[in-house]
């Protein structure tokens, strides 16, 4: 292992003394040897150390001070001190400036090398594991943080359903839904959760955060979104400082595809944090003039904290034609990129979601279409999900246009069936009453009473349209055929049909019929 070390020494004599020994084991390479504390302060700045070795008497400042300093300000480089005598006093002093070795003066090879070694090999091993940390936060999850630009704007609404909506696209895709709105969180009421286990459970343990804890304090909503609750408790919510909120969002960023969180309306320090950390963030705002000032408000706080500066979306929710304040003036007045996404107004299309705590019961409608599209506008969705579920919204549209095609096509068949069985119905009946009226006729009754029997065999539907013509030996009997319902529309179709009969014979044989439709 080789490794860069820094010399403080008051002078130039002991200085390259120092360089001397430090040099001859090969694995040390000297940047440079300086005999003022300032210069230390400089080195420190510009260059990649590993250690640093300053002599007990290097001025102006108390040694053990400027140790203090480095160890604060590059807590990632060892300080080794060089001093006459080990008192238990200097070695107290030493531990608690943050000194990682202390040599003996005048220099030995042996403790110069051995104390500098494993001082800096501490030193790399620190590195290496926080820049671990700081690629693995880099590689995971999209993080996307929502904020209201005051109370009540609908951010925990939104937050929900988008992590939903992110959920819902791909069942393989590792979504949470974090709830930073420390005292005033509502997500558990709003999904109707009963779990007790939150983010404050992970307080103690933040340093050092296993899988296994993180995945006890999730909540798994049925769908397979998990849940990072607020303590169930507002108070206790002061106890997620920036520290452990930034512990606690590494760790599930590295564990989750997306993670959605919602961070409220103030700038508490884990908001804060989570605005910071988050690739993207939302504000929502509603069209009008108190809310877009507040959300401006909120964007410059974020900028003068240097929490955030790019990356900001602006979401109108509760968005109605009616508003005095449309798009184009939130654009003019809002200091940050609008959303193209709208969710309009409709208190009673949430309702019924809202009130039960399942969200699934959000209509189809404008509200829910205007969450889907922002929800792809931020990615959430690919487009090709999206694309997806508009291939399925016209595939169900065509498949519902050919069924209701079809049901016409059969609605016209039976219908034509039906006219037909009415047509041949209605011979059946002129038949009838030609030769109840040919009876008669072979009694030589009178035409009154022929057309009165023929009537009689007739339902009352068909009598109206009922043409009697008797001969002197048969009985013609015309009917109209009616239109789908007997007895009020009738088609222009007759039908007419003759019965003769022998006037001379008493026991009559059936008459015999003829007929035809005109
Ligand atoms: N587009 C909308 N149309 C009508 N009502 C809405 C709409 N969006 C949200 N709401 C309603 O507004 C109320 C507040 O919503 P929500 O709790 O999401 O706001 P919030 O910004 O998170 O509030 P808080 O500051 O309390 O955290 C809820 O009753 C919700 O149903
Ligand atoms: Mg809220």
């Amino acid at each position: 292992m080789t490794y860069r070390v820094l010399f403080g020494l008051p002078d130039a004599a002991q200085a390259s003394e120092a360089v001397a020994l430090a040099e001859e084991s090969g694995e040390c390479t000297v940047l440079d040897a300086v005999t003022t504390a300032g210069a230390i302060l400089e080195g420190l700045t510009d260059r990649q150390v590993d250690a640093v070795c300053l002599h007990e008497r290097l001025g102006p400042l108390p040694v053990l001070d400027l140790a203090r300093e480095i160890a604060t300000r590059f807590p990632d480089i060892a300080v080794v001190l060089m001093a006459r005598e080990q008192s238990q006093g200097l070695l107290r002093g030493a531990l608690q400036s943050g000194v990682r070795g202390v040599v003996t003066l005048p220099l030995s090879l042996e403790d110069l090398q051995a104390t500098v070694a494993s001082a800096a090999a501490w030193a790399q091993a620190v590195r290496a594991r926080l820049t671990a940390e700081d690629t693995e936060d880099q590689l995971e999850g999209r993080v996307l943080a929502v904020a209201g630009a005051k109370g009540g704007v609908g951010a925990t609404t939104i937050a929900v359903r988008l992590a939903l909506e992110a959920q819902t696209a791909s069942r393989h895709r590792r979504v949470c839904l974090i709830d930073f709105d420390l005292q005033a969180g509502d997500v558990r009421g709003l999904l109707d959760l009963t779990h007790r286990r939150s983010i404050a459970d992970l307080v103690e343990v933040a340093e050092e955060l296993t899988a296994r804890q993180l995945d006890e304090s999730l909540y798994l909503y049925p769908t397979g979104l998990r849940i990072l609750l607020p303590p169930p408790d507002g108070e206790h919510g002061e106890y997620i400082n920036g520290y452990v909120a930034r512990r606690v969002l590494g760790a599930i960023r590295s564990r989750f595809d997306v993670v959605v969180v919602d961070v409220g309306s103030y700038v508490t320090e884990a908001a804060a944090m989570a605005a910071e950390i988050a690739d993207q963030v939302v504000v929502v705002t509603t069209p009008d003039v108190a809310a877009l000032r507040a959300a401006n408000r909120l964007i410059a706080l974020w900028e003068r904290l240097q929490i955030r500066k790019d990356g900001i979306g602006v979401v109108v929710n509760r968005a109605s034609k009616d508003s005095e304040v449309q798009a184009d003036l939130v654009r003019r007045v809002v200091d940050a990129t609008v959303l193209k996404a709208a969710i309009p107004a409709d208190f009673r299309a949430l309702e019924a979601a809202t009130n039960t705590g399942k969200p699934a019961r959000l209509a189809d409608g404008p509200v829910r279409r205007g969450l889907t599209g922002l929800a792809a506008e931020l990615h959430l969705i690919a487009p090709r999900e999206r694309a997806r579920r508009g291939r399925w919204r016209s595939q169900r549209g065509s498949v519902a246009a050919e069924t209701m095609g079809l049901a016409f096509t059969i609605g016209v068949v039976v219908l034509l069936l039906w006219q037909a069985v009415l047509a041949g119905f209605t011979f059946v009946l002129a038949s009838h009453a030609a030769r109840e009226g040919a009876r008669e006729l072979a009694v030589g009754a009178a035409t009154e009473q022929i057309e009165a029997a023929a009537a009689a065999s007739l339902p009352p539907a068909w009598l109206d349209s009922m043409r009697l013509d008797p001969g002197s030996a048969d009985v013609t009997v015309q009917l109209a055929v009616p239109l789908i319902v007997p007895g009020r529309f009738l088609t222009p179709i007759d039908v007419s049909a003759r019965a003769g009969t022998v006037v001379e014979q008493a026991n009559a044989r059936p008459p015999a019929i003829a007929g035809g439709i005109g």
